[in-house]
């Protein structure tokens, strides 16, 4: 039997998780560590811990799977997309990295459109100037610590770092690298054109691959670290959504999934390339050679529920553990009690700006329309609708766009949440099914290494024989007419605050 390894590099943890080629799980284990916010809208993590986590889970899982060392065959490794890994000749890390929620380069997003035009922009990497996407961020570290700039020598993504970190190859692969805002996503290359453009040297970059193809194998001290052979190889592994994409089965046109984890995702495949001109959902190279994916994306989603219940439930946890049960049941079971719409109780959760539809990050978390009456179960339950209400925005732009979100799969923490995709049901207006699988991305890299070492010929044929679906939720016709409601009114609150968001952030 062969074995392959899915690394997924969260904001939350690091989970890895080792299968058979058959999809089954082995072994997993998941690591957590924290997000720094030195400021308001900034967004840290440290790649030391990305690192640590990584290599404990690999090697608790090899431990645990007991598998022979020459039968694990391959890696792939997933990561959060967009965040900044910046390195100096030797291979040090030389800050921490600026990740994919952090909002600080609004000045470099302008500094973007000033110098190649926001049309132009679009045309090559398919989507306009974005404040928490790569090219920015290298800016603001140029405009704002060139000391820091003057020694950078590589630049890469969280997972591609840990990839340098398996075999000592710089490599990224297309789905990951359309996200830096330096890649030619029609073609599926580096732009020399913007890269001239920016002043970013080509050699920073690593060699972009496809996403089931090898990039390498672990470097000898690193084999005898982990416990594997030298043999094992690394695929290119993908961006965690196009990544959740393979692990869900959505590798064909008219499927679609959306996945809540920190960010909140609408995801759906497309065969030919499809951009929206006005850049509210991004257009990325997707896992699958010759094809992308269109995706809108909440910042706050899962994001907004952790803020609540660090802050408001922490009695939760402690109930939790002596129930034997997890925090985020306990917190699902007391908004179930909440009749849909909160009481008129409506939560945006804009917590880290937004991007679908309104790219703005100004744009902060409100509760709108609290009354003495509500309780913290309503603020709950509105927390969830909020970001469910989101979710919908994403979906209006893709119906727009005429791409089908038809066949619509939930994942991601949030995915798991019977009231969640319940809410997604309604408000979509569409069947929502659950993979049989919980582990998305992992599940979706270790399939691209299973291709990439040949046990399956393509992605779609590993789909096909590994991805099963579970549960299907149906939309109660009486609760989404009610939320329907809800929605058209949720709409109306953004460009109401729009100018106070700015106002307030210059405050
Ligand atoms: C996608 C995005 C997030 C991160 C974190 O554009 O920024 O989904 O990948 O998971």
């Amino acid at each position: 039997m062969a074995y392959v390894i899915g690394v997924d590099c969260g904001t939350s943890g690091t989970k890895t998780v080792l299968f058979d080629e058959k999809g089954s799980v082995i072994a997993s284990k998941t690591i957590e560590y924290p997000m720094f916010q030195p400021k308001n809208g900034y967004a840290e993590q440290e790649p030391l811990h990305w690192k640590n986590a990584m290599l404990d889970t690999i090697k608790a899982v090899v431990a645990e799977s007991g598998a022979d060392r020459s039968e694990i065959v391959g890696i792939g490794i997933s990561g959060q997309m967009h965040g900044l890994v910046l390195l100096d000749k030797d291979g040090n890390v030389l800050r921490r990295s600026i990740i994919w929620c952090d909002q600080r380069t609004a000045a470099e997003v302008d500094e973007m459109n000033r110098i190649v035009g926001r049309d132009r922009l679009v045309e090559i990497t398919a989507n306009p100037a974005l404040t928490g996407w790569t090219a920015a961020k290298i800016l603001w570290v140029k405009n704002n610590e060139p000391e820091i700039y003057s020694r950078i020598a590589h630049i890469l993504l969280p997972k591609d770092y840990l990839r340098y970190v398996l075999t000592g190859e710089f490599a990224t692969e297309v789905s990951d690298a359309s996200g830096m805002q330096l890649l030619d996503v029609p073609n599926r290359k580096w732009s020399d054109e913007l890269l001239t453009a920016f002043d970013i040297d080509k050699n920073w970059l690593g060699k972009v691959y496809e996403s089931c193809e090898v990039t390498g194998t672990l470097t000898r001290a690193m084999a005898d670290e982990l416990g594997l052979s030298p043999k094992t190889v690394v695929v290119g592994g993908a961006g965690d959504n196009a990544a959740a994409a393979v692990g869900t089965g959505v590798v064909q046109d008219g499927r679609a999934f959306t996945t809540i984890g920190t960010s909140g995702v609408v995801f759906a495949h497309t065969s030919a390339i499809s951009i929206d001109k006005a850049g509210r959902v991004h257009t990325c190279c997707a896992a699958v050679p010759n094809s992308w994916h269109v995706m809108g994306v909440t910042q706050g989603a899962g994001l907004s529920l952790k803020w609540f219940r660090d802050n408001f439930c922490t009695d939760f946890k402690s109930a939790a553990r002596v129930m034997g049960v997890d925090e985020y049941y306990l917190m699902d079971k007391a908004a179930e009690k909440i009749p849909v719409g909160a009481e008129r109780l409506l939560y945006m959760p804009y917590l880290m700006g937004e991007r679908t539809p309104h790219l703005d990050p100004d744009a902060r978390g409100v509760f709108f329309g609290l009354s003495a009456m509500h309780t913290r179960q309503h603020m709950l339950r509105a927390v969830m609708e909020g970001v469910a209400y989101s979710l919908r925005d994403c979906v209006e732009v893709f119906r727009e766009m005429g791409i089908s979100t038809g066949s619509m799969m939930a994942c991601g923490g949030g995915g798991t949440s019977q009231l969640w995709r319940s809410m997604l049901a309604e408000l979509y207006n569409c069947e929502v099914t659950t993979a049989a699988s919980k582990e998305g991305p992992a599940l979706g890299v270790a399939i691209l290494a299973s291709v990439g070492t040949g046990i399956y010929s393509t992605v779609q044929e590993a789909c096909e024989a590994i991805v099963k679906t579970d549960k299907v939720q149906t939309p109660d016709a009486e609760n989404a007419k009610v939320y329907e409601k809800y929605y058209q009114l949720y709409r109306k609150l953004y460009p109401a605050m729009k100018n106070s968001f700015k106002e307030l952030a210059e405050m």
